[in-house]
């Protein structure tokens, strides 16, 4: 039986995770070192009782197109003292921009800007976690409605911050152990009608190495195939699926819970930036099931070959590496990254939390593809 399990059955109300402080356990020697946490109201909890309703259709206005208008769309960037490109198409590091000080222009400018790079990890954020839960909803609902997450855990009365938590005793992630890897590409929860666009990411409490998070560009993905191939993926529409997730959880993995009922969704296999008109591949390994209306078998060998494209082309990859204080902020519409669980034998608490707005449902590279048929 997991840790996980164990837990579950011994608190049938509410999965609570509190610093272990009065456990004699060798492997939670670091939390008892570290106590009391600093961030332990924002641990992640499972409350049993929480459910939602089926998310509802809204109108997505993207605030990365505003800044289309501005004289110098990156103007918020002039008190930068560092710009790094980690790669030429995707990926940038920056240093000595406050994010929490950030006006609303400047705000506009940083979704065009993370639309255009893909993903933008900003150093020394201290002030950003530091103003806490309340803070991080204001942020994220500048940049589309939250999404709140069917499965995963949030701090208590949080329940639009999804939390990633692995200590050294238990993980609250979606993590397969029959896999040879934990590489898993994936845009989260794809399976939404309108999966979440501009998506802020930080650590409160992370490995003294490891855990670094991977990113890849769906648009030069996309790129690298012949275009003739990409005439006929921009014909392709594919169904993505959050039963298995669900199930994961019902099964009683990751504080088994479930708050919203699955759903699955038909998106374009190809799709187009609302605001950059940039096109992206648009499947990933972990949500998207089949293509609707090819064979099956068909569907599988394109599916399979797109995955392995995504899984190998380090060519179009990025790798952040986590430092204290760090906020990555990406387009999940133009990328797909994964976890990287390889400091799972030091024992050390990794603590991350997410903030998703929603955007616009895909859509689709190729002018009137019928989603709904
Ligand atoms: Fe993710």
């Amino acid at each position: 039986m997991s840790t996980v399990e164990t837990i579950t059955q011994s608190i049938p109300e509410t999965l609570s995770l509190r610093p272990a402080a009065s456990e004699d356990n060798g492997a939670d020697q670091q939390s008892r070192q570290e106590e009391p946490y600093r961030y332990a109201h924002l641990l992640p909890q499972f409350p049993r009782q929480e459910h939602f309703p089926p998310l509802t259709p809204f109108e997505h206005v993207d605030p990365g197109a505003r800044a289309l208008s501005h004289a110098n769309p990156r103007s918020f960037l002039d008190g930068a003292t560092s710009v790094i490109e980690l790669t030429p198409n995707l990926g940038s590091e920056i240093q000595g921009i406050n994010l929490a000080t950030l006006d609303n222009i400047g705000r506009d400018q940083l979704a065009l800007e993370v639309a255009r790079r893909g993903v933008v990890a900003f150093r020394d954020q201290q002030d950003f976690i530091d103003r806490g839960p309340d803070f991080y909803l204001e942020w994220g609902r500048y940049f589309g409605r939250l999404h709140i997450h069917p499965t995963s855990g949030h701090p208590e009365g949080y329940p639009e911050l999804h939390l990633v938590y692995r200590d050294a005793n238990t993980t609250f992630n979606y993590e397969l152990h029959d896999s040879i890897t934990t590489t898993l590409w994936h845009s989260d929860v794809s399976y939404e009608l309108q999966p979440p666009g501009l998506t802020t990411f930080f650590l409160l409490s992370q490995p003294t190495t490891g855990g670094d998070t991977l990113f890849t560009s769906q648009v030069s993905a996309l790129k690298r195939l012949s275009p003739q191939f990409v005439a006929f993926l921009r014909t392709l529409k594919a169904v993505h699926s959050g039963v298995e997730q669900a199930n994961y959880s019902r099964a009683g993995n990751r504080g088994g819970v479930v708050r919203r009922e699955p759903v699955e969704h038909i998106h374009p296999v190809v799709r187009r930036h609302p605001v950059t008109g940039e096109e992206a591949l648009y499947v990933n390994r972990q949500f998207t099931r089949r293509i609707v209306g090819l064979k099956r078998e068909e569907s599988e060998a394109i599916l399979r070959l797109l995955y392995d494209h995504i899984d190998k082309s380090g060519d179009n990859q990025a790798r952040v590496k986590w430092s204290p204080n760090t906020v990555v902020i990406w387009d999940n519409r133009v990328t797909a990254h994964s976890a990287n669980v390889d400091y799972g034998e030091l024992k050390q608490r990794r603590h991350g939390a997410r903030i998703a707005p929603q955007a616009e449902r895909p859509i689709p590279a190729l002018d009137g593809l019928d989603l709904d048929k």
